[in-house]
């Protein structure tokens, strides 16, 4: 990579993906040869600071942000997060063509209508001119996510007292879809499926065209497998997660059985999975997906690719978020680079947002 273009690029905003089990942080340089990954991290988040989606040690999360910057080097301070699961919502709304400020005035007052809380002053909102109605023209689709002030207060202070300031709040499906649009070529009418699947939650996106159509996230994920393993070994939950990412001392054939109950521990995930699509599949009328692409740690499972890949009929791959993406070598690790791949999406596609984009 020419240095200078590190100078001339444009700096962009940074990355951090806060998940129940790790951070990570994204800092993308774009130039005009395109984005180049500059600096990535990880840091392990202490059990019990997220849970279910919901931070409960605010404190403990600032200290490890402040870490993960300073050991990172990254000297950005305007930084973007994502909210995910129960903390937001998104939904899809149809309504009469009008001025974008005759909609907001609209949507300001009957925004309730539309979304599951009693008192929308204690909600955070935004929405999003999607187009027009594919089968009416006179109406157009909009995009509105909601979150609760006091879910995403939290999450601010703690960045706040990390000496960090939040530029942008994003969602964690549509930093997924940006990533996507960045790698991969598409067209118009192709449908695929992202299926992140983290520690605590399960992202689930199906993106028509580049667009996101539609968006669900549930909370089976990698956690689920380890009590699974807790379970049926009698192993405390550190022991259980060693195991199921180390896997036991002593090759085969043990180490084959605990695959196999790994991938049956999995089972509620898939089903979820399953049933999501066949739930997609039934309200967009069948439409045919191209793809799965699977992201998150607890894609690394052995064998969960070709398993969802014959349960769900789709040809399911890897994602690759680097696949157009350069990285600076000075700062990564080449070994790096497949643990980025796998845990690093969502950071990657909250980096690449810049500051004035919608
Ligand atoms: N090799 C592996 N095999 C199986 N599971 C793995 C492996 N490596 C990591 N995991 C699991 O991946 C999960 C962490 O993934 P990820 O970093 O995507 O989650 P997160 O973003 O921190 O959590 P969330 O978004 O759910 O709050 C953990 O449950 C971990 O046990
Ligand atoms: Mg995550």
């Amino acid at each position: 990579m020419d240095l200078k273009e590190l100078f001339t690029g444009t700096k962009q905003l940074v990355g951090l993906d806060i998940g129940s089990n790790s951070l990570k942080l994204a800092e993308i340089v774009s130039t005009s040869h395109g984005h180049i990954l500059n600096r990535f991290l990880q840091m392990p988040v202490p059990p019990g600071t997220i849970v279910d989606g919901v931070l409960e040690d605010a404190g403990a999360l600032s200290a490890i942000i402040k870490e993960l910057f300073r050991d990172s080097g990254c000297k950005g301070k305007g930084i973007v997060i994502s909210l995910s699961g129960s903390s937001v919502i998104v939904k899809k709304v149809t309504l009469a063509q009008m001025e974008e400020a005759d909609l907001r005035d609209l949507i300001r007052d009957e925004a309730g209508k539309y979304l599951p809380f009693d008192n929308m002053d204690d909600v955070n909102y935004d929405f999003q001119i999607l187009g027009d109605n594919e089968y009416n023209p006179s109406q157009m689709d909009i995009m509105i996510v909601a979150a609760k002030k006091t879910d995403v207060d939290g999450y601010l202070d703690a960045v706040t007292a990390a000496g960090l300031t939040v530029m942008i709040m994003d969602v964690d499906s549509f930093a997924l879809e940006t990533m996507y649009e960045a790698n991969y070529a598409f067209e118009d009418n192709e449908i695929i499926v992202i299926v992140n699947i983290g520690a605590n939650l399960t992202n689930i996106n199906v993106i028509k065209g580049g667009m996101s159509i539609f968006t669900r996230d549930f909370t089976v994920a990698g956690n689920a497998i380890t009590e699974g393993l807790q379970k049926k070994y009698h192993v405390s939950a550190d022991e259980a997660e060693r195991m199921k990412i180390e896997g036991v001392p002593g090759g085969e054939p043990g180490n084959m059985d605990l695959r196999n109950t790994i991938l049956d521990c999995a089972d509620p995930i898939c089903s979820e999975i399953e049933r999501s699509i066949d739930y997609f599949r039934s309200t967009f009328g069948g439409d045919y997906i191209k793809h799965v692409y699977l992201s998150g740690g607890s894609s690394r499972v052995v064998g969960l690719k070709s398993h969802l890949s014959q349960r769900l009929n789709i040809e399911t791959e890897l994602i690759n978020p680097l696949l157009k993406i350069e990285y600076n070598k000075k700062n990564i690790d080449t070994e790096k680079l497949d643990s980025i791949k796998t845990i690093g999406a969502v950071a990657i596609g909250l980096g690449l947002r810049k500051t004035g984009d919608k």
